[in-house]
C-alpha cells in the first residue's frame, strides 16, 4: 500500500517514527538531559566515551551529519560529534556510522544553547557550522551571534577554530561583522568557495543535504574560519 495514503510520512529508507525509535537505541547517539542538568559525559568524553585523548571536533546544527561522518573517515586520529536537536535527521549519519563501522564519530541530540552542560572548558578543539539557519528576523538566534560565541568560549580551547559554511549572504556578512566588532582572528575567508577555492578539499568534497539544495538553486557558498581570540 502507498505509505503516504496509509498515513505515514516516508523519509528515505525508514519513516520518521521508525527513525526516532532506532536513533534512541543507537549507543553512539547521546540523548539530551534536562536543561538544568549537566550530562555525565561532561569533561569525560575522552576517558568514558572515546577511550583516548584525540582532539574533539563538533559539527553544530549537523542535520544528517555529513561533516561528522566524512571528517571522521578522513581523520581517524580525531573524534567528531554531530549536534542537532532533530533525531530523525541525526539518524541518517548515525546509521551510516554503524553500517561503515566508523568508531570515531558520535551524535548528540541536544540544543546547542546548552553545550556547556555537555562539555567542559577546553574539551572541544574545533567547531564546524555548516548551513545553519540564517534567522533573518532574529539575529540573536544565529549560531555566530555574540550569545553563541560566548557559549563556545565555555567549551572550546582558546586557540580553537570555528568554521562557518553558508549560502546565506546575510549570515555571512553578519558573522564577518561580529568577528570585526569582537576583534577576532580570521584564519581563512572565502567569499565564493567553488569559484575561489575549488581545490579546498574539505569545503568542496563534503556537501551537506542543505548545501546540495542551495547549489541546485545556483547559490554562492561562503566560508570563514576564525578563532575566538584576537
Ligand atoms: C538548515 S538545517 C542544516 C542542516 C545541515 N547542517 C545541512 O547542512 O544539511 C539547520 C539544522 O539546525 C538544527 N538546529 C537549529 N537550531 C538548533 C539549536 N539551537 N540546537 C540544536 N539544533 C538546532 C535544526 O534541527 C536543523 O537540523
Amino acid at each position: 500500500m502507498d505509505q503516504a495514503k496509509a498515513g505515514t510520512v516516508t523519509m528515505g529508507k525508514k519513516n520518521k517514527t521508525g527513525r526516532i525509535a532506532e536513533v534512541n537505541q543507537f549507543p553512539h547517539v547521546i540523548q539530551y538531559v534536562d536543561f538544568e542538568d549537566e550530562h555525565e559525559l561532561k569533561g569525560k568524553w575522552a576517558s568514558e566515551e572515546f577511550n583516548h585523548e584525540n582532539p574533539i571536533t563538533l559539527e553544530l546544527a549537523c542535520g544528517k551529519g555529513e561533516y561528522s561522518v566524512n571528517l571522521a573517515k578522513k581523520f581517524p586520529g580525531r573524534n567528531f560529534i554531530g549536534v542537532d536537536i532533530k533525531g530523525p535527521r541525526i539518524w541518517v549519519g548515525a546509521k551510516e556510522a554503524v553500517e561503515q563501522n566508523i568508531t570515531n564519530v558520535r551524535f548528540l541530540r541536544a540544543f546547542i544553547d546548552h553545550l556547556e552542560n555537555y562539555f567542559s572548558k577546553g574539551e572541544v578543539e574545533e567547531i564546524w557550522i555548516p548551513f545553519s539557519d540564517p534567522y533573518l528576523k532574529k539575529p540573536k538566534k544565529r549560531l555566530t551571534s555574540p550569545k553563541f560565541l560566548n557559549i563556545y568560549r565555555k567549551v572550546l580551547k582558546p586557540w580553537g577554530t570555528i568554521h562557518l559554511k553558508t549560502d546565506s549572504k546575510v549570515l555571512y556578512n553578519y558573522t564577518l561583522d561580529v568577528i570585526k566588532r569582537e576583534d577576532l582572528n580570521v584564519i581563512t575567508r572565502i567569499d565564493d568557495v567553488y569559484r575561489d577555492a575549488p581545490e579546498h578539499e574539505l569545503l568542496t568534497s563534503i556537501q551537506t543535504y542543505y548545501e546540495k539544495m542551495h547549489l541546485k538553486e545556483g547559490k554562492t557558498i561562503h566560508y570563514v574560519a576564525f578563532q575566538l581570540t584576537p
